[in-house]
C-alpha cells in the first residue's frame, strides 16, 4: 500500500497512520516528526525550520522535498508507505510524483480526512505526544492508561508547542490556502478518497480499511 494521508491539522492523520502501520507493516512518514526530531537534535535542517513550525507556517518546500526522498528511498518503504503531512503543497505534489516516477512506483490511495474547525481545536489543545515514541493521545478522546505517562513505551507525555490556540488557527488557515487544492489536484488523478473523520477512531479506522482494502 502506497498512500497520502491528507486533512487539517488534527484530522487525525498520525492516529489513522500508527494503526495503519500495524495492519499494512508499512512504514509512517511523518515530516513533522521528522522535523520535531531534527528540531530536538538541533541539526542545520531543525535550526532552519524551527521558526516556521513555532509560527504554524510551512516550513520551506525544499527542505521537506529532500528528507522524503532520501526516506522513501530506504529499504522498508519497499513494499509501501504512509505519507503523513507530506505533501503540503502543489510543488511538494509534483515532487513526490517526480521522485516515485525516479523509484518506479505508483501511489494506490490518497485518502481526506474530513472534520470541521471547532472539532479540531478541541482535539488539538486536548492533544498529548510521548517524547519517546511520538505516540498521539488525547486527554479526552484516547487519555492513557497512566495519566502522563505512554502507554506503548511508558516516556512522558508532552504537549506540543503549536498546540497553543493562537498557532492552531494559524495553521487552519495555512492548511485552506496551501494544502486543500491538493482535494482537487488528487481528484483529478482519480486517487481521491474521502472519509468522514468526524467519528470516533475506531469507526474512522474502519472506513479507512474499507476504502484501501478494495483497492
Ligand atoms: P504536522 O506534525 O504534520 O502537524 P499537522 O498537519 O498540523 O497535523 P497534526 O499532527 O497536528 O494533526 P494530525 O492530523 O496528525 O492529528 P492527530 O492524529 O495527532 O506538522 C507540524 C509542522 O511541521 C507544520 O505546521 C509545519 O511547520 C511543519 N511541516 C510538517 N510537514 C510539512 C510539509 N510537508 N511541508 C512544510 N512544512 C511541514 O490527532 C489530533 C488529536 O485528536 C489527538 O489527540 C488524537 O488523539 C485525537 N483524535 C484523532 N482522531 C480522533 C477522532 N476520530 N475522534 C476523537 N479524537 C481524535
Ligand atoms: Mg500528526
Amino acid at each position: 500500500m502506497k498512500m497520502i494521508l491528507l486533512g487539517p491539522p488534527g484530522a487525525g492523520k498520525g492516529t489513522q497512520a500508527a494503526r495503519l502501520v500495524e495492519y499494512f507493516a508499512i512504514p509512517q512518514i511523518s515530516t513533522g516528526d521528522m522535523l520535531r526530531a531534527a528540531v530536538r537534535a538541533q541539526t542545520p535542517m531543525g535550526l532552519k525550520a524551527k521558526a516556521a513550525m513555532d509560527s504554524g507556517a510551512l516550513v520551506t518546500d525544499e527542505i521537506v522535498i529532500g528528507i522524503v526522498s532520501e526516506r522513501l528511498q530506504q529499504e522498508d518503504c519497499s513494499s509501501g508507505f504512509i505519507l503523513d503531512g507530506f505533501p503540503r503543497t502543489l510543488a511538494q505534489a509534483d515532487a513526490l510524483n517526480a521522485t516515485l516516477l525516479d523509484l518506479g512506483k505508483n501511489l494506490d490511495a490518497v485518502v481526506s480526512l474530513q472534520v470541521g474547525t471547532d472539532v479540531l481545536v478541541e482535539r488539538l489543545t486536548g492533544r498529548r505526544a510521548c517524547r519517546g515514541c511520538a505516540r498521539g493521545f488525547h486527554v479526552r478522546f484516547d487519555p492513557p492508561a497512566v495519566e502522563g505517562a505512554c502507554d506503548g513505551c511508558g516516556a512522558e507525555l508532552f504537549q506540543r508547542d503549536d498546540d497553543q490556540e493562537a498557532t492552531i488557527r494559524n495553521r487552519m488557515d495555512v492548511y485552506h490556502k496551501q494544502t486543500a487544492p491538493l482535494e482537487g489536484y488528487y481528484g483529478q488523478a482519480g486517487l481521491l478518497k474521502v472519509v468522514d473523520g468526524m467519528a470516533p477512531i475506531a469507526d474512522v479506522q474502519r472506513q479507512v480499511l474499507d476504502i484501501l482494502k478494495a483497492i
